[in-house]
Order: structure tokens, then C-alpha cells, then sequence
């Protein structure tokens, strides 16, 4: 075994793996577009206090799940999450200001120190997106239904859409009061991590996957009794507007999400094809978080997926590699500079090339060609290089033609468009 690995929990992402992900890249780069969302790219390392002023103290992530570290006297933190720093850009830059920055989306490594497992790493990467400024049921209804049509691009069938109102600053302290009262009676049968969260945020108890917390929830009040008018009507219109897209949705009064900027909708997409870490897919309103970082009153609504999980539920398996459009060979050592200087005219003619080195003979050449799924071999033997007529040769039909040195960029759109046509 090499001495040096990759660190646990963190993965490389090699040739032959790199395909799937350009896709998904590229095809949500493509659909946040037809949405309105304009890229944002914010650094990897950011003060520790900005996730613990909004992801919240108490919460798993802030608890035991940071790679903080100590440099002088600055506590910095690698980014658990990308609401956060795209909440303090938008502030940072007074991107209210400008035109069209409301929409915003990201993708990038997230960290966080979990115990790793399928679908579960220490480093992960998120494609996420933002809606700022707009508390309209509506906005939470059409970027879920981006978020579909996005996977329907890619062929991920199979999941399903979980959805909740956690309510507001009006009416949870009295559900959390309710919900304090039914668990004090309760508090042996939990687990240790629950009777901690018991007192500093009883909602957590709820989102616990330990089967006695489970048992012991049963019967508990749920939020959406609790909800005031407000956030009662609010979550009705949002469900109407999924009702209308034809998005079904299940209601679930015990899902209340890991963080704790959520007001009003939260909802996951969960999918039975990801094992144990189910959840390919988090998100909700977060309507206090702006002021919470220093900007103006204004709401906010988004989601984050992970790309590791998306990419287990990809119909087909790992995408082919670009195609090669040409090999080109020199059979003697004059042949090389020749050789190089056609490899740049097809290259510059838009013709994915390689530049074989040294001076094989043809057949390991050919070999080499077949192996690499090369479509032709540009020949340059002894002969082609005193007369500057190169030969072509197809590498499926085994046809082989003559090819001047001067026409080799035009030759390229012609070899490069059979290579698309053929496959
Ligand atoms: P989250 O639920 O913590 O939400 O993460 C979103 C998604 O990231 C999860 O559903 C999962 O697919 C993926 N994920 C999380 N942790 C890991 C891990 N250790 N390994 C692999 N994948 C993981 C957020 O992060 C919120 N910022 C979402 C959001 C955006 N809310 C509003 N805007």
C-alpha cells in the first residue's frame, strides 16, 4: 500500500469518475440559468463565528462536526455548509443592491467530521441555492420544481419529497414549551445526546434517528398545531403551488432539519436508494438570517444537495471519456518536431490530438491507438517526411489516405465532426 492516502473520509475523484460529476455540474450550471440564478463563489475558510451566530450553537455541526482552527488570534473554520457565507457575501458586497443577485447558487466542498460511511464523507461537495429577499410562498414552490426538473435532466427517478413548517418567532417558543412539558416525563428513555437537547432546543429530540427517542416521541404534539395564522397560511399556499406544479409531497411534522436558521418551510428529498443517509437533498426558509448577519430585515429561501449522493442515483453507470480524435505517430526520430508541429495545427483546428514521443514501429502504434479508442492515426514514416504528405489512416474502416502538412487545420473539422457523428 502507497504511504500516503488520501486522509479518511475524503476521496479523489479520478478520470473515469470526473465524467459524471462535469455532468451534473454542467447541467445544474444550465438549469439555475433558466431560473435566474447567477453563480456565486465564496471562499472555502471563514471566521468560525458566522456559522455559529447561524447554524446555531446547539446544533450537531457547531457541536462536534467543525475543522476549526487557531491561527493567532482568529478562530477560523472550514465551511460545514454554504447558506452562511452566501448570506455574509450578499451582505459584505450589498449585493441588494445590484440588479438580478437576488438568485444565487454555488457549487463546492463542504466539511464536516462525521463518522464516514456510504454517502457520508468528511469532505463532500453541495450544489446549493439561494433566494434572497422574497417571503412569497411561491418562490418556496418554484425552486423545489427546479430542483425536480433539474433531476428529471438527469433521469433520477425514485425519491421523495418530505416537507414541514417549522413556524416563526410567533408561535414556536409555545410549541417548544409544549413539547418541553411532554418530554419531561420522558427524559429516562432518551439517549444522551436528546436529554441534552431536551433543554437547549427540544425540537432537535425530534429529528433523532435512536429507535428509544423514537418510541418515546410517540403521541408528541406536532409543530403544525402550534402554527400561527401567519405561518399556517403560508405553509397551505406553498403546498397549493406544489399541488398545482403536479409535485407530490408528503407532510412530515417531525422533520425540522440540523440547522437552526429554518423558519416556516423546511423540506428534504429523501430517496430509498442511498442506504442509511437517505436524505439526498435539504432546505427551507431562513427568513431571519440576513439581519442575522448584519444586513437588512429581508427573507430568505433555499437548497443544498449533496453531489455524492446524487451521483449514486444516476441511471447510467460512470460516462465514457472523450473521444480521441487523432493519434499522431512518428516513425523516426526526424519525425518528431514534424510530428508535434501537426499535433498543434489539429489542435488549433479544434481536433482532440495526442503526440505520441518516441520512435515505435507502426504496428505499436496502431496498438496503441486501438487501446486508447483513438478514431484515426496520423502517420509520419520516413517517407511522409520528405514529401509532406502525412497519412490518415482510419482506425475503424483501416482505410488510409494522404494528408498535406499545410491543410492539417481544415482536415481537423472534418475528422473532428466524424468522430461526433460516429460517437
Ligand atoms: P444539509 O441538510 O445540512 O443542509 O445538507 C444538504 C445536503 O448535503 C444533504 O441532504 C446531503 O445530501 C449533503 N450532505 C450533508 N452532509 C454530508 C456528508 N457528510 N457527506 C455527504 N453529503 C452530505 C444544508 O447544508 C443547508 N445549507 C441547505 C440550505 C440551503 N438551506 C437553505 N439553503
Amino acid at each position: 500500500m502507497p504511504r500516503y492516502q488520501s486522509l479518511r473520509g475524503t476521496r479523489d475523484i479520478l478520470p473515469g469518475e470526473v465524467e459524471a460529476w462535469q455532468r451534473v455540474e454542467r447541467a445544474a450550471r444550465e438549469v439555475a440559468t433558466l431560473y435566474g440564478f447567477r453563480e456565486i463563489r465564496t471562499p472555502i475558510l471563514e471566521a468560525t463565528d458566522l456559522f455559529v451566530r447561524s447554524v446555531g450553537a446547539s446544533t450537531d455541526i457547531v457541536r462536534k462536526e467543525m475543522f476549526t482552527f487557531q491561527q493567532s488570534d482568529d478562530s477560523m473554520t472550514l465551511r460545514p455548509e454554504g447558506t452562511a457565507p452566501t448570506v455574509r457575501a450578499f451582505v459584505q458586497a450589498g449585493l441588494e443592491r445590484t440588479p438580478g443577485s437576488d438568485r444565487l447558487f454555488y457549487i463546492g466542498p463542504m466539511f464536516r467530521y462525521e463518522r464516514p460511511q456510504k454517502g457520508r464523507q468528511r469532505q463532500f461537495h453541495q450544489l446549493g441555492v439561494e433566494v434572497l429577499g422574497s417571503d412569497d410562498p411561491l418562490v418556496d414552490a418554484e425552486t423545489i420544481e427546479m430542483l425536480l426538473a433539474y433531476l428529471e435532466r438527469l433521469g433520477v427517478t425514485g425519491t421523495r419529497l418530505l416537507i414541514n413548517s417549522v413556524g416563526d418567532a410567533e408561535c414556536r417558543p409555545l410549541y417548544r414549551e409544549l413539547l418541553s412539558i411532554f418530554l419531561e416525563p420522558r427524559l429516562e428513555r432518551l439517549c444522551e445526546d436528546c436529554r441534552r437537547r431536551s433543554s437547549e432546543n427540544p425540537m432537535r429530540v425530534l429529528d433523532c434517528k435512536n429507535e428509544s427517542c423514537r418510541v418515546a416521541l410517540e403521541g408528541a404534539p406536532t409543530i403544525l398545531d402550534s402554527l400561527c395564522a401567519g405561518c399556517r397560511e403560508h405553509f397551505a399556499s406553498v403546498r397549493a403551488a406544489l399541488d398545482a406544479y403536479g409535485i407530490p409531497h408528503a407532510v412530515d411534522p417531525r422533520l425540522v432539519r440540523g440547522l437552526d436558521y429554518y423558519v416556516r418551510t423546511a423540506f428534504e428529498l429523501v430517496s430509498d436508494g442511498l442506504g442509511a443517509q437517505n436524505s439526498l437533498m435539504g432546505g427551507g426558509r431562513y427568513d431571519g438570517l440576513v439581519r442575522e448577519l448584519g444586513g437588512r430585515d429581508i427573507p430568505g429561501f433555499g437548497w443544498a444537495l449533496g453531489l455524492e449522493r446524487l451521483i449514486l442515483l444516476l441511471p447510467d453507470g460512470p460516462a465514457a471519456g472523450p473521444r480521441l480524435d487523432v493519434l499522431v505517430a512518428p516513425l523516426h526520430a526526424g519525425a518528431r518536431i514534424p510530428a508535434a508541429l501537426a499535433a498543434r495545427a489539429l489542435r488549433r483546428g479544434g481536433a482532440k490530438a495526442l503526440l505520441e514521443g518516441g520512435e515505435r514501429g507502426l504496428t505499436a502504434h496502431l496498438r496503441r491507438a486501438d487501446r486508447l479508442g483513438a478514431a484515426h492515426v496520423l502517420i509520419l514514416g520516413e517517407e511522409e517526411t520528405s514529401s509532406g504528405l502525412y497519412t490518415l489512416r482510419d482506425m475503424r474502416s483501416g482505410e488510409q489516405r494522404k494528408v498535406p502538412a499545410g491543410n492539417l487545420a481544415a482536415l481537423a473539422g472534418e475528422i473532428q465532426g466524424a468522430t461526433q457523428e460516429n460517437g
